[in-house]
């Protein structure tokens, strides 16, 4: 039972990565093995819907590889301007290469959300995360982790609040319990992915398919 974590800002010091490798640590605690892929370290190239494979970066193969190999996924973006931030998506975006796996994208997958924000409010992140799982048909644990007025909790050290950092080891706990639920049974029946691949036509191939 793998669980993959994405997340962390382009700062030196983000606090969504400090917390992500927290809910991690839950994880592992859970019975999960994880890897964790910082935003920053990626260091990825902006997706473009014409790269040509030969051309996509080792970091993105294995960035693709490990979370198809994955049950479950932990995200962790910074909330910026009432929304996820650009690097984040972007990496998110390079899921596109995902479209033609079997089963495509994040299916039957379970995935834990987490947002860090300066200001009072993290939930828009993690809604607009919540909405790209779905995109990608996963599946969103309930429990969500926005982490408002991120500088009270986190320094230079990383996470200075216990109780924070017990709902992101829940979290991480959650993930790995979900995932080895939808595991254990086969959830999304081929009926569900052909249905799902006529409404939410995201590749070229399904488009096509679709209107047969
Ligand atoms: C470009 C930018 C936009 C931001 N927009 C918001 C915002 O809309 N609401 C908010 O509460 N905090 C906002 N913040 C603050 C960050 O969410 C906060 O500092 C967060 O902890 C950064 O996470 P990181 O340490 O992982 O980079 C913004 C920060 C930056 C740099």
């Amino acid at each position: 039972m793998k669980v993959v974590g994405i997340g962390g800002s382009l700062a030196a010091q983000s606090s969504s990565l400090a917390a992500l490798k927290i809910a991690l640590e839950g994880a592992a605690e859970g019975g999960a093995s994880t890897e964790l892929f910082d935003v920053r370290a990626l260091a990825l190239p902006m997706y473009s819907p014409e790269v040509k494979i030969k051309d996509v970066p080792e970091s993105v193969r294995r960035l693709c590889d490990r979370v198809h190999e994955a049950a479950g996924l932990l995200w962790a973006s910074p909330l910026y301007h009432g929304t996820i931030s650009g690097s984040f998506k972007n990496a998110l975006d390079w899921l596109q290469l995902l479209s033609d796996r079997k089963p495509a994208f994040l299916t039957d997958k379970v995935v834990g959300l987490i947002s860090t924000a300066g200001g009072t409010q993290g939930l828009q992140a993690v809604n607009t995360m919540e909405f790209v799982v779905r995109a990608l048909r996963g599946w969103a644990v309930p429990l969500v982790i926005p982490i408002p007025q991120a500088w009270r909790v986190f320094d230079q050290e990383g996470l200075h609040d216990e109780g924070v950092a017990a709902q992101l080891k829940a979290l991480g706990r959650e993930v790995t319990r979900a995932a080895k639920q939808f595991a254990s049974k086969v959830l999304t029946t081929p009926d569900a992915e052909r249905a799902e691949a006529q409404v939410q036509p995201i590749t070229e191939k399904e488009a096509t398919s679709s209107e047969s």
